[in-house]
C-alpha cells in the first residue's frame, strides 16, 4: 500500500485545514495510508506522526489555522535536520509527501525532494507571495478580512475626523495592501513595489480634508513601511490628526473564505491525480483558473510579481 504524509509549515494561513482534508480524502478515496505530521519538518525530525483516516479530518474544511500546527524549524534547514527527517519517513515507508505552505516551506520541500522523496508544494500563506501561481491559500480570506477591519476603522475615523495609517501582513510583497485598499476605496497605498512619495500622499490627504472629507485611509504594506512612523510622518506634514493600527496577527486567522475553500480542496485532489500520472518533485497552483505545477527549481528561479496595472487602476480611481 502506497504511504503519503503530509505537513503545514511557516506562518498558517486559512484553507491549510481544507487541504488536508483534501489530500486524506482523495488519498484514502485511492487506497493510500495518509500520515500528518506535527508541527511541520519539526516533526518530521522529531518523528511525530499520525495516522490520518476519513474521521481525522472532519469537521476541520471551515476552520482556520492548521490542526496539524505549524512552526519554522532551523534544524531542517541543515544536512543533519534532514537526514533525520528522511531516515523517519523512510523507516515509516512513506513515499510521498504534501508540504503546504509558504517560500520557506517550498525550500524544505525541495531538500526533500532532493533526497529522493516524492514531494508536493502547495502554495499556503496568506501573503500571495509564491512565483508562478495567481493565488495562494489564504490570500482570499484575509483580502476579505482586510477589507472589513479596514471598514471598520473608516467609522470610527469619520466620527473623529481622522487619519488612519493600518499596516498590513504580506512580508516583501504589497499585494494584500494593494488589492485590499483597492477593495476599501482608501486615499492611499503603500507597496514595496512602488517607491513612497510620503509628501504627496500627505498633501493629497490634506486637500481631501480641506475639499470636505471626513476622513482618510492610507494602508501600508509591512514591507514597505511600519504604520507608526509612516502616520508620525504623514501628521507632521499634513497637521491632521492621525492614528496607526498595525492589524498583525488577526489577518491570518478566521474561518476560510469559499474561494480558498474550493482552491485548496482542487489543490488537495490535483495531488493525488499527479502521483498516478508520475509527476513529482513539483509545487501547485493555479494560473488563469487552471491548474498548474512546476518544478521547485522552476518556482524559485521565477520572480514573485504583483500585478502593478491594479495599481494604475488604484490611482486612476482614487
Ligand atoms: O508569511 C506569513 C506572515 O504572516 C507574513 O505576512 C508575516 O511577515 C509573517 O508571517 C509573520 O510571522 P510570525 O507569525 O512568525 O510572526
Amino acid at each position: 500500500m502506497k504511504k503519503i504524509a503530509i505537513l503545514t509549515s511557516g506562518g498558517d494561513s486559512q484553507g491549510m485545514n481544507s487541504a488536508i482534508r483534501a489530500v486524506t480524502r482523495s488519498a484514502l478515496a485511492n487506497n493510500f495510508e495518509v500520515y500528518g505530521v506535527r508541527r511541520g519538518f519539526k516533526g518530521l525530525i522529531d518523528n511525530d506522526f499520525v495516522k490520518l483516516g476519513t474521521k481525522e479530518v472532519s469537521d476541520i474544511l471551515y476552520r482556520g489555522g492548521t490542526f496539524l500546527q505549524s512552526a519554522r524549524s532551523e534544524s531542517f534547514k541543515t544536512p543533519e535536520g534532514q537526514a533525520k527527517g528522511v531516515e523517519n519517513l523512510k523507516a515509516k515507508g512513506i513515499d510521498y509527501v504534501v508540504v503546504i505552505g509558504g517560500d520557506g516551506s517550498y525550500r524544505g520541500a525541495q531538500a526533500l525532494h532532493r533526497h529522493g522523496i516524492k514531494t508536493y508544494g502547495l502554495p499556503g500563506t496568506i501573503d500571495n507571495d509564491i512565483p508562478l501561481t495567481d493565488y495562494t491559500i489564504g490570500f482570499d480570506t484575509t483580502l476579505n478580512l482586510v477589507t472589513d477591519l479596514v471598514g471598520n476603522l473608516r467609522d470610527t475615523m469619520s466620527s473623529h475626523e481622522r487619519v488612519s495609517v493600518i499596516e498590513t501582513m504580506g512580508r516583501n510583497c504589497g499585494d494584500i495592501a494593494l488589492q485590499a485598499g483597492i477593495a476599501s476605496g482608501v486615499d492611499a497605498i503603500l507597496i514595496p513595489e512602488v517607491e513612497p512619495d510620503l509628501e504627496k500622499v500627505a498633501a493629497s490627504v490634506k486637500a481631501g480634508f480641506d475639499r470636505g472629507k471626513s476622513h482618510s485611509i492610507i494602508i501600508v504594506a509591512e514591507g514597505a513601511g511600519e504604520a507608526p512612523e509612516v502616520a508620525k510622518k504623514i501628521k507632521e506634514l499634513s497637521g491632521l490628526d492621525t492614528r496607526a493600527t498595525v492589524l498583525g496577527h488577526i489577518q491570518r486567522g478566521g474561518s476560510p473564505s469559499s474561494f480558498d475553500r474550493v482552491f485548496s480542496s482542487r489543490l488537495g485532489h490535483r495531488v493525488i491525480e499527479l502521483i498516478q500520472e508520475g509527476i513529482t518533485g513539483v509545487g501547485l497552483g493555479i494560473e488563469s483558473n487552471q491548474l498548474t505545477h512546476h518544478t521547485f527549481d522552476e518556482i524559485f528561479n521565477a520572480k514573485n510579481t504583483i500585478d502593478l496595472k491594479l495599481y494604475q487602476i488604484f490611482q486612476d480611481l482614487v
